[in-house]
């Protein structure tokens, strides 16, 4: 691994849904700039092999486990402080997509399921998170939205209604923390390439980028990064769109 670019030397990210797509592509590029990592997520067996990966060159801690337990993402955080002594970056990334029907057919427990997931979770992650960071004099943090977070799209309530709620707590909890140095963004994907979108015919969401692909985890992953590096520094409580031009049509 190089070590030519190592501007997170020594410090630690939290990344949730870790083990697969954008999470993961996040995971590599911080642990490309020596960054040291808790892994979170649901699936042991990809997780134990983004481990083996990255590691030994790369610090990490791995935690398999549902980010809707507020318990699990408290002795996570716990565990952070006692190894690692400081957080410095979080994203809060793991989400799952709704059926495609309309709110008259979504089952209360598929509703619940998708809120507990895609926004509940912020809530126990940066109630955490937080007081961990300002032990430190500060941190960034960066809330997983979508671009179905800022547009609707036909018979997905239960996602466009999560990714909207990501947009507003975001933009909240960035203002209670400004003045605090930590940094609080939105990133707002169009369709990229991961496997929470295998299920969806490719050709038919192509047509719907102006740029006339879809988009790579590693293209959201360089944003990620931008947010968190001290480049970004005057950035806070901000919406990142990143759609190959989809929601500006
Ligand atoms: N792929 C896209 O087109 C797209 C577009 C916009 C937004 N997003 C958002 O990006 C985020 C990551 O999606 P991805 O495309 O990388 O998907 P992915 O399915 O490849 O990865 C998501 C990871 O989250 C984990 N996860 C799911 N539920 C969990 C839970 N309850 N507890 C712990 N881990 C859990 C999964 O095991 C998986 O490893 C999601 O929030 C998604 O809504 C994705």
């Amino acid at each position: 691994m190089s070590n030519m670019h190592n501007s997170f030397q020594d410090r630690v990210a939290m990344i949730t849904g870790a083990a697969s797509g954008i999470g993961k592509a996040v995971a590599i590029k911080m642990a490309e700039q020596g960054c040291q990592l808790c892994l979170v997520d649901l699936n042991r067996e990809l997780l134990t092999e983004l481990e083996k990966q990255l590691s030994p060159q790369t610090k990490i801690m791995i935690f398999c486990g549902d980010v809707t337990e507020p318990t699990f993402i408290q002795t996570v955080v716990e565990q952070i402080g006692k190894q690692f002594g400081r957080l410095d970056f979080a994203l809060n990334n793991a989400g799952i997509t709704s059926a495609a029907k309309g709110i008259a057919d979504i089952e209360l427990a598929e509703w619940q399921r998708v809120m507990d997931v895609n926004i509940n979770s912020l809530y126990y992650c940066m109630h955490y998170q937080i007081p961990l960071m300002q032990q430190l004099n500060g941190g960034a943090i960066v809330n997983m939205s979508s671009m179905l977070g800022l547009i609707g799209t036909k018979n997905r309530a239960a996602y466009v209604t999560s990714k909207h709620a990501v947009t507003g707590m975001t933009k909240a909890v960035a203002l209670d923390y400004a003045d605090q140095n930590i940094r609080v963004n939105s990133v707002h994907p169009g369709y990229i390439e991961t496997p929470l979108i295998a299920h969806i015919d490719h050709e038919a969401l192509i047509t719907k980028h102006p740029v006339g692909r879809l988009g790579t985890a590693e293209e959201v992953a360089a944003l990620v990064n931008f947010l968190f590096s001290d480049e970004a520094k005057f950035i806070t409580g901000s919406q990142y769109v990143i759609d190959g031009g989809y929601s500006i049509q």
